[in-house]
């Protein structure tokens, strides 16, 4: 099994009053909980996106502004002492990135259809929750799957979607590394959405991401992984002196370079019955800016850097 993430680093310690000025007392918060004492734990969110607040009001029934915040602000604090993940002292999770897509309207029909689509590090679930509210009423949600490492977070997505007793997709905790990877799944899987999940391995802790979601999908042309991840001009080993941590920026050719170094390693699992044939992907990405409508961007020590925004699909053929 590989080592899933630096955490050895704790980048999240305190390194400098980056917090000064605000109106919150975050000096006596930071003495309480110095995790929030870096700069990527924002302590609110300045306005909330119409859409946001469209799908809260909507979903759970919160209304205003006000209220909302005030919620996600309680969800957020119990996410943050689990896991302090820039996604979620950011705000990220309130992008709802999946619609960003130029596939999406295709994964939504997909998905009226029956369409088995898994979520692979999904954090709150938050992207399932949006796709199951654009495929509308009556639409098989039983048929789609949120996996992540921290089991936490799939209770926390729960409370802060406020919908335990009718939200009707799977959600299992599970490390993408481990042998035993949702098996029961294997073969089962038409569609696999990685939201900000690739940028946080090297190339050959993907290339084993990408043998799992091989095992996944079933054996046939249009089984498809979409998603979103950190980008540049030059793709690369990459060590985000911000927050202290080393990711990956994919480009165009690196991005396609990866599914195509899971076509050149041939058959898997022995190919035929039970196995994964061999068959070519087609990539298509596109780098665009990277931010969010929720981000204070003065705190985003980052900026400059030259980091895009990739949005990716691979298409099995
Ligand atoms: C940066 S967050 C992205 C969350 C969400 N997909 C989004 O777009 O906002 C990465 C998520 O991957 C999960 N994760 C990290 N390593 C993992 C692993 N080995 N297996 C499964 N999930 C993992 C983390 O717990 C976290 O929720």
């Amino acid at each position: 099994m590989l080592a899933p993430l630096q955490n050895e680093s704790k980048p999240w310690m305190a390194k400098e009053n980056h917090l000064a000025g605000q109106t919150r007392d975050l000096a006596q918060e930071a003495r309480d909980n110095p995790t929030k004492y870096v700069e990527w734990y924002q302590p609110t969110v300045k306005t909330l996106p119409k859409s946001t607040v469209e799908f809260f009001e909507n979903y759970i029934g919160i209304k205003g502004e006000e209220a909302i915040k005030e919620h996600i602000y309680k969800i957020r604090d119990m996410a943050w002492t689990v896991l302090p993940y820039p996604c979620i002292g950011l705000f990220r999770f309130l992008d709802f990135s999946i619609h960003l897509s130029p596939d999406y309207a295709r994964v939504v029909k997909r998905v009226q259809e029956g369409a088995t689509l898994l979520d692979l590090g999904c954090c709150f679930g938050q992207d399932l929750r949006k796709l199951a509210y654009d495929a509308g009423p009556g639409a098989p949600t039983r048929n789609l799957i949120g996996t992540d490492l921290e089991p936490a977070f799939l209770q926390l997505g729960h409370e802060l979607f406020a919908d335990r007793d009718r939200f009707e997709a799977t959600f299992i905790p599970g490390d993408v590394f481990a042998d035993d990877f949702l098996t029961d799944y294997r073969g089962k899987v038409d569609i696999v959405y990685l939201g900000s999940f690739l940028h946080l391995f090297s190339e050959p802790q993907q290339r084993v991401v990408v043998k799992q979601l091989r095992r996944l999908l079933r054996p046939r042309a249009g089984s498809m992984v979409f998603g979103r991840n950190l980008g540049a001009g030059k793709g690369g080993p990459f060590r985000m002196e911000s927050i202290g941590w080393d990711l990956y920026r994919h480009d165009p050719q690196t991005i396609a370079d990866l599914f195509q170094s899971s076509y050149d390693e041939g058959e898997i699992d022995g190919g035929g019955a039970g196995g994964q044939p061999n068959t070519p992907w087609e990539v298509n990405s596109s780098l665009g800016r990277y931010g969010s409508a929720n981000w204070d961007d003065d705190r985003r020590g980052w900026k400059g850097d030259e980091t895009k925004q990739m949005i990716f699909t691979a298409t099995r053929l």
